[in-house]
């Protein structure tokens, strides 16, 4: 949902995600269930976007407390817009970068929470290497003993076929490779490098699993596979101007039609794997 880190750019929209990637907030039965949320827990949500899944909690959570943040403000600004407190009185959303919590939300570290909660998020958070430690930091400061990290995201092999062919486009059309890794927004962790991480930072890992799971976007007149590439792509496509976007979107679509167009009904289909882990604070 929220990526910010390569620059400060806000790509997102409510009406862009829910177009291209409404099936998102659809898919989160099993880490919904892991987070097992209680009639009086408090729950801090990290990368919310534009706060379906954070309301959902906070429908579960009634007599807590719930808050999503997200760096990008257009999300969080739908999310206030159809969420509002007034009616919804234990739920909350605020702008925060997720990736330096302690300079933009210090007061949320605060060893307060019984869960924290992530969806679809670690994934453009963790990006930059140099504060992928802290975010987890980050998580176990805000829980309180006995509290809770539970988190899904792409995992290793994630929507690997797109991936590697917005790479091979942008190079095909001139920029150079180390070019389009650098501004590759994605960290998609293995579950060893999961567990370790969690371990190192002091959590008691209690599951890390990968799953591959196939995914069908969205129908070509709602956006399709063209509709994905431009939204979640759009930081690797910016390496180029926009009359060889166009043409670098339409090479990415043709050849991805070998792999995950399906013959019997026009459907495309992309090889989501996802990462989900239970940590607890001892
Ligand atoms: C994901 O949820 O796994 C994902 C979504 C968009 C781009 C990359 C990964």
């Amino acid at each position: 949902m929220p990526p910010t880190q390569t620059t400060n750019k806000d790509h997102w929209t409510s009406k862009a995600y829910n177009t291209s990637a409404s099936f998102v907030p659809k898919l989160t039965s099993t880490v919904v269930s892991y987070l097992d949320a209680q009639p009086t827990d408090t729950v801090l949500d990290i990368g919310c976007g534009d706060g379906p899944l954070t309301a959902q909690i906070a429908a579960a959570a009634q007599l807590g407390r719930v808050v999503g943040l997200d760096a990008s403000p257009s999300m969080i600004s739908s999310a206030q817009a159809d969420y509002a407190h007034s009616k919804h009185p234990n739920l909350a959303f605020r702008v925060a970068d997720c990736t330096k919590l302690s300079k933009e939300a210090p007061d949320v570290l605060n060893g307060s929470w019984d869960k924290v909660f992530s969806n679809a998020a670690y994934h453009w958070i963790l990006r930059n290497p140099e504060t992928r430690r802290d975010v987890f930091v980050d998580a176990f400061n805000a829980l309180k003993p006995g509290g809770a990290l539970v988190f899904e995201m792409g995992g290793a092999g994630n929507v690997a076929e797109v991936r590697s062919t917005i790479i091979a486009a942008l190079v095909i059309h001139g920029i150079p490779l180390d070019e389009v890794r650098a501004a590759d927004p994605w960290f998609f962790p293995s579950e060893k490098w999961m567990a370790t991480t969690l371990e190192d930072v002091g959590f008691n890992v209690e599951k890390v699993e990968l799953e591959y799971r196939p995914t069908k976007l969205t129908g070509d007149d709602e956006g399709g596979l063209d509709g994905w590439v431009r939204l979640f792509g759009a930081q690797l496509l910016e390496k180029v101007n926009e009359l060889k976007r166009a043409e670098v979107v339409k090479w990415v679509v043709e050849v991805l039609r070998s792999s995950c167009r399906r013959e019997e009904d026009g459907s495309w289909w992309i090889g989501y794997v996802r990462l989900r882990a239970v940590a607890k604070k001892p």
